[in-house]
This record gives C-alpha cells, structure tokens and sequence, in this order.
C-alpha cells in the first residue's frame, strides 16, 4: 500500500501562493513552506485519508449488523478463562484503545505492548510482526492466547449458542448443530497437549463447523474494529490552513515551536522516511534497534512472516471469503527473514501523546525519552546523523498536536 498517490490532489493553485524554492534558515518566520513543504503536509492530513480498503476475505466487513455483533463481542467478558477479560480490556476506548502497560494485562502478561486501534483497517499486516493478514483473523488470536482471554475456539461457540444465537444468526445465517461442545478446552493450539488432544478426537467435520463459526465470530469483530477511525487533529486543521494559505489561521493553530517541530519531522529528522500518509505510517516493518527487555529476544517480522504464511485464518484458507488472486498481500509476501529481523510496524503516530509508554515492548516510557533515544541514534535507516535537545524539545511539541477525537460505532 502506497500513500503517494494522495499527494496529487492538493490544488495546484494553492502552491503559486507561496514563493518557489524559497528556503527558510533559523529565525525567518516558521509558519512559511516551500511548495514542496506544501505538497508533504498535505499527504499527511486525514483529508488525505482514502476511503477504507475493501476486504476481499471478509463479505461482512462492512455489514452494520456485523458491526453491532461485533461490538458486543469486543466488550463481552464472557470470552475469557476468568469472565474478566475482554478486547476492550487491553483496547480501552478511554486510552486511544491501548492501555498504560509496558506489557499487555489478560490472564497473564504478554510478551509485548497492546497496540492502539483508530485507523487499523488500512494495515495490510496486523500485530507488531504483522503475523495476521486480516482484522478478523487478528480477532481470534487473544481469544486462544493463554495469557489473554484464556479460552477456546470451542467455547467461543458454547457462549454464541447461549447468548448470542439469535443476533448471530440474523447476520450470518443459521447455526449448525454442534454435539462435541462437552470438551470446552478443545482448540488446536500446539501449546497444551490436553488441548489438541481434546481437539482431534472431535469428529473432522464438526471441528470444521466450529472453525466456520469462529471465523464468523472474528468477521464481526473486523467489521466493529474498521469503524474505530482518528479524527482530525490541531496537526490536520493547521495543513488546512496552510493550504488555503491562510497565514493568520496558520499562527493562531500552531505555535513557532510546534512549527519548527513539523519542519523537523518532515526535514532533517527524517521521520516522515516511515512515519508517513494521514496515518503516519508505511505499514512497513523496520528495525530502529529499541532495546530487547531484559531476558527475552524477539525476531520480529521474521517470524511473523512465517506465522502468517501458516496460518489456517489467512487470506488463502478455508474460512476466508477471498478468490485466490484477491490476496495479493500474502501471495507476494517479502519472505527475507535476514532482512526482517528485529524489524516491527511502524506503528501510527496519531494520539500518540495521550498513550504512554511506547515501543513493541513497552520499553520507553515517555515521549520525550523516544526522542532522545532517536536522538542519539545512528542506525543509518534513520538517517538524521544525530538530533540536539532543541530539536528533541521541538519535535515533542509537534507530535502532541497530532492528538485529536477519536471516532468509532455508537451505541
Ligand atoms: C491482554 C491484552 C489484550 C487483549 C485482551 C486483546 N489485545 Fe489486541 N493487542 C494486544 C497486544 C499486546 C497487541 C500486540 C501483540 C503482538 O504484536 O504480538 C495487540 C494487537 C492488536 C491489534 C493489531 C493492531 C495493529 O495495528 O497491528 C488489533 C487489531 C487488536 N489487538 C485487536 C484486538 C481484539 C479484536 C481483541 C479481542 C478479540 C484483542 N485485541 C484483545 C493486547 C490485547
Ligand atoms: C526507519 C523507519 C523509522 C523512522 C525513520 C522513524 N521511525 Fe519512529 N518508529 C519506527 C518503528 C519501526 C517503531 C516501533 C519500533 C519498536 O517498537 O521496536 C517506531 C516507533 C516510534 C514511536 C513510538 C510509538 C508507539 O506507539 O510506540 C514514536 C513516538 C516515533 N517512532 C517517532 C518517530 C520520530 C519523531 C521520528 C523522526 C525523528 C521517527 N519516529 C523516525 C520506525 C521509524
């Protein structure tokens, strides 16, 4: 996916308001752009944003029914081992839907950070090591995880045949009949023996049947988590500013150091070189060299490439509703694990003031502490050769005004 196919529809017009190739040094006025200043900013606004990708494997991506169904499901806590965990646990819709944990809180503790959610249907690649290809298929990971729901694929089912039967059914059609539901903990997770022993000693086709119903299961929940999108920012409505040439508009929204700070994004720190589109990011995966947490080792999108090539919920498998050539995205997959190791999403820049700590793991706790690791950074990817305290304190500043509401399906 490419977000340099927005930057052609900023008004050529607007750009013959600003003298060409005018270059600004310290103290001239921070609130002037070059013409190609102008034309980055405007690839960076939500109103660049194009409409949501369509999801091929999923033909109830954008059923309002689904959505409903699937915002009950996100909220529910009967999905977990212990009734007190569910998605919105992790992804509360009162932190930018992440939590204030270095490491991620359900049954147990996980291995990395929770990740926020506004703008996730543009991702072609889930997770921090894009191990999902698909909204629905990320959904039934936690469930299985023992450290996060702590439950079965087997007892998802008993739950939507108790409580969910008939909202189910309105959106996804009649249920099957089920006989083996006795074994609650059954799931193929390689994890516990007891579970895959419970798991294939159930007859193949009513395993199958449970699959289908599981995957509908995450369907719903995909067709919720898409509507979970950020709104436009102070960042958003000082670009609109700027292209309208709206000089005064322009200073009354940004201050000269939240200015200086954009400039610094968008120039010498060279954070739009990943950091890029309305959702600042590139979707890609890159190893910026966070420190591992003490005692674990992480490889990253080098293993999610093979976790996503094998997993039975991908874009190629039997529960998804996708012609083979609509998956694209997996079928051309970047398989070299060398280059990939250590490497993780470049995660969305938007909120990202209002949701500490960062990092896969949770490893900085505050803004100003990524910046200054960034600063001393030298990992040539990055490619800025070092940022001073000032610059540090102007960039901090700027990446605040990218904190605006953010929207999802009412109640
Ligand atoms: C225990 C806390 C926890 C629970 C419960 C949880 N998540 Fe997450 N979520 C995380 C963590 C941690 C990550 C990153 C995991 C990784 O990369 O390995 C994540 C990542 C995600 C992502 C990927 C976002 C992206 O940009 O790639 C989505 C989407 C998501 N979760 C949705 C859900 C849904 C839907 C549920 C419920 C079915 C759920 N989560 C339950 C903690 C949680
Ligand atoms: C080479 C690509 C790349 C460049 C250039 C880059 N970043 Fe990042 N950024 C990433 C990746 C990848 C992560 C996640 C790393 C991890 O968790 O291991 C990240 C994480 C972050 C985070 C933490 C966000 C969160 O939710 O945890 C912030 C803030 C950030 N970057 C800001 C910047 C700024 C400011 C610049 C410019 C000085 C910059 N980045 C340059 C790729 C990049």
């Amino acid at each position: 996916m490419s977000w340099k196919i927005n930057i052609g529809i900023i008004p050529a017009l607007l750009l013959l308001t600003i003298t060409p190739g005018m270059s600004l040094g310290h103290g001239e006025d921070p609130h002037h752009w070059t013409e190609e200043e102008i034309t980055v900013l405007g690839g960076l606004s939500l109103d660049a944003l194009p409409d949501k990708p369509s999801v091929p494997s999923n033909r109830f991506a954008d059923d309002p029914g689904a959505a409903r169904l699937g915002k009950e499901f996100f909220f529910d806590k009967t999905f977990s081992g212990n009734s007190q965990v569910s998605c919105g646990t992790c992804h509360r819709p009162d932190y930018a839907f992440t939590d204030n944990l270095p490491l991620a809180h359900g049954m147990g503790f996980t291995a990395r950070r929770t990740m926020p959610l506004a703008g996730a249907a543009y991702f072609p690649w889930l997770f921090w090591d894009g191990r999902k290809d698909s909204l629905w298929s990320q959904a039934l990971g936690p469930i299985e995880s023992t450290v996060e729901h702590g439950i079965s694929r087997t007892f998802v089912i008993k739950v939507i045949l108790e409580r969910y039967r008939s909202e189910y059914e309105a959106v996804f059609g009649g249920l099957p009949g089920f006989k083996g539901l006795r074994k609650l903990v059954a799931r193929p997770g390689l994890d516990s023996p007891e579970a895959y022993k419970a798991w294939i000693t159930i007859p193949r086709e009513e395993r199958e049947n449970i699959n289908r119903v599981y995957a509908n299961f995450g369907k719903a929940i995909e067709a919720y988590v898409r509507t979970i999108i950020p709104g436009p920012s102070r960042f958003d409505d000082y670009i609109r500013a700027v292209l309208d040439g709206n000089d005064q508009e322009a200073k009354r929204l940004f201050t000269p150091r939240e200015a200086e700070g954009l400039r610094l994004f968008i120039g010498k720190a060279k954070c739009t070189g990943c950091h890029t589109g309305p959702l600042l990011t590139n979707s890609d995966f890159h190893n910026v060299n966070v420190p591992d947490r003490e005692g674990s080792f992480d490889r990253g999108r080098a293993d999610g490439i093979i976790a996503v090539l094998s997993d039975e919920f991908n874009c190629l498998g039997s529960y998804s509703d996708a012609q083979r050539r609509q998956c694209g995205e997996l079928r051309f997959i970047d398989t070299d694990t060398e280059k990939y190791a250590g490497a993780f999403k470049t995660p969305t820049l938007r909120n990202v003031a209002d949701r500490p700590p960062y990092m896969h793991a949770g490893q900085i706790k505050t803004l100003r502490e990524v910046l200054e690791f960034y600063g001393r950074s030298r990992n040539p990817e990055l490619g800025h050769g070092g940022l001073t305290k000032e610059e540090i304190e102007r960039l901090e500043a700027f990446l605040v005004t990218l904190s605006g509401p953010i929207l999802s399906l009412e109640d």
